[in-house]
């Protein structure tokens, strides 16, 4: 069987090296991690696999210099992806060793993972592994049903695994305040033309052939409408009717939360990304979808006021919105021989 498929929604677990060389099982691993979320769906990670050990590395080439000018967000990408590759070496039964930032001279060099000693799965390792191929963005309005206080403890408990924190909006007036703020950030980020030029570069067409970008189904849009999707965005300021949709999207909301970190720095987003990755499997794990609603992040003047509705001094880095949503198709993704490089021993011999 190959250790690698064209299309990693494709992998099937059956197909797991597990008489295969360390090489070859981190390689099948892989698969798994490149179905994480990214920013626009930008895929911004490379992987280098030496021995029993992956390199994950950030890929800037990727960037989204309008939206997330530091890579704030592109490294949270990456932690996401470390977040799925720890949860299969898990499910698979061995032990997963990171070391994050190993060289700070190479700031682009995330983390070393080891593939450790063997270890029994738990049922939790197994049922976060089986939410990997499961999870979806759901940008759809969720049914009005609430959420139950145990399972939004479980989101909690699952991002403080990680060393970043939940803040679940349960007070009326801070719900209120925070729609106020996405609002106010589609305002002003549909009336910038860079803003809008990025993202309209990253929207394809229902039928487009592309293996990252979000094509317009993932945002409920027909296939005749998602051809004109990209020039609508580019074109226009839709900054007022994006305020309203998502204003209407977040009240009718079960549940708004906002991920946070104690730093604000590259250790912490890395953090953070493998927070909203555990977060995200372990709702779908209990039936729950969820999408993001980052906008008042993103717009620098805004972030304080984000700040200001939680009960702590972390920085806010990530605001969901979840509920109960519809299945839907997943979106594209790069095969894993696309972000895979050769080790620098192997370029030195080529
Ligand atoms: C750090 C990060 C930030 C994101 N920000 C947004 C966002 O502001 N708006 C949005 O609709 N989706 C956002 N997403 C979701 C991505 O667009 C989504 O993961 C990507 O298109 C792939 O689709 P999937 O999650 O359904 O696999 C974000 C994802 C990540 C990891």
């Amino acid at each position: 069987m190959p250790v690698l498929v064209e299309d990693p929604w494709d992998v099937l677990e059956y197909d797991f090296p597990r008489t295969g060389t360390r090489s070859e099982q981190l390689k099948f691993l892989l698969n798994y991690a490149v179905l994480a979320p990214s920013g626009h769906n930008s895929q911004p990670w490379r992987f280098k696999i030496s021995g029993d050990e992956v390199e994950l590395y950030a890929d800037r080439t990727r960037a989204l210099p309008v939206v997330d000018p530091d890579d704030r967000e592109l490294i949270m990408s990456c932690g996401a992806a470390l977040l799925h590759l720890r949860v299969a070496m898990r499910h698979f039964g061995y032990k997963s060793i990171v070391r994050a930032f190993p060289d700070f001279s190479e700031p682009d060099l995330l983390a070393f993972i080891r593939l450790g000693s063997r270890h029994e799965p738990s049922s939790m390792d197994h049922r976060l592994f089986d939410a990997i191929k499961e999870r979806r963005t759901n940008r759809l309005p969720f049914a009005q049903r609430r959420v139950p206080e145990p399972d939004l403890q479980a989101c909690e408990t699952a991002v403080q695994d990680e060393g970043a924190h939940l803040h679940v909006l349960r007070d009326v007036h801070a719900r209120e305040a925070l729609v106020d703020l996405i609002a106010e950030g589609d305002r002003i980020q549909g009336r910038d033309k860079r803003f809008r030029r990025e993202l309209a570069a990253w929207i394809h067409p229902n039928r487009s052939k592309s293996h990252d970008g979000i094509p317009g189904y993932a945002q409920g849009v027909s296939t005749v409408l998602s051809y004109a999707g990209p020039f609508v965005i580019r074109t226009f300021d839709w900054g007022e009717g994006r305020a309203a949709h998502d204003r209407q999207l977040a009240q009718g909301s079960p549940a708004l939360m906002i991920l946070t970190t104690r730093m604000d720095n590259p250790i912490a987003w890395l953090e953070a990304g493998q927070g909203l990755a555990r977060l995200l499997l372990a709702a779908q794990d209990a039936g729950l979808s969820a999408s993001f609603l980052n906008q008042p992040i993103e717009v620098p003047r805004l972030r304080p006021r984000v700040a200001e509705l939680i009960d702590s001094t972390d920085h806010p880095q990530l605001i969901l919105r979840m509920g109960y949503g519809k299945r839907l198709r997943p979106t594209p993704r790069r095969p894993v021989r696309e972000v895979l490089s050769t080790s620098s021993f192997s370029m030195m011999y080529r």
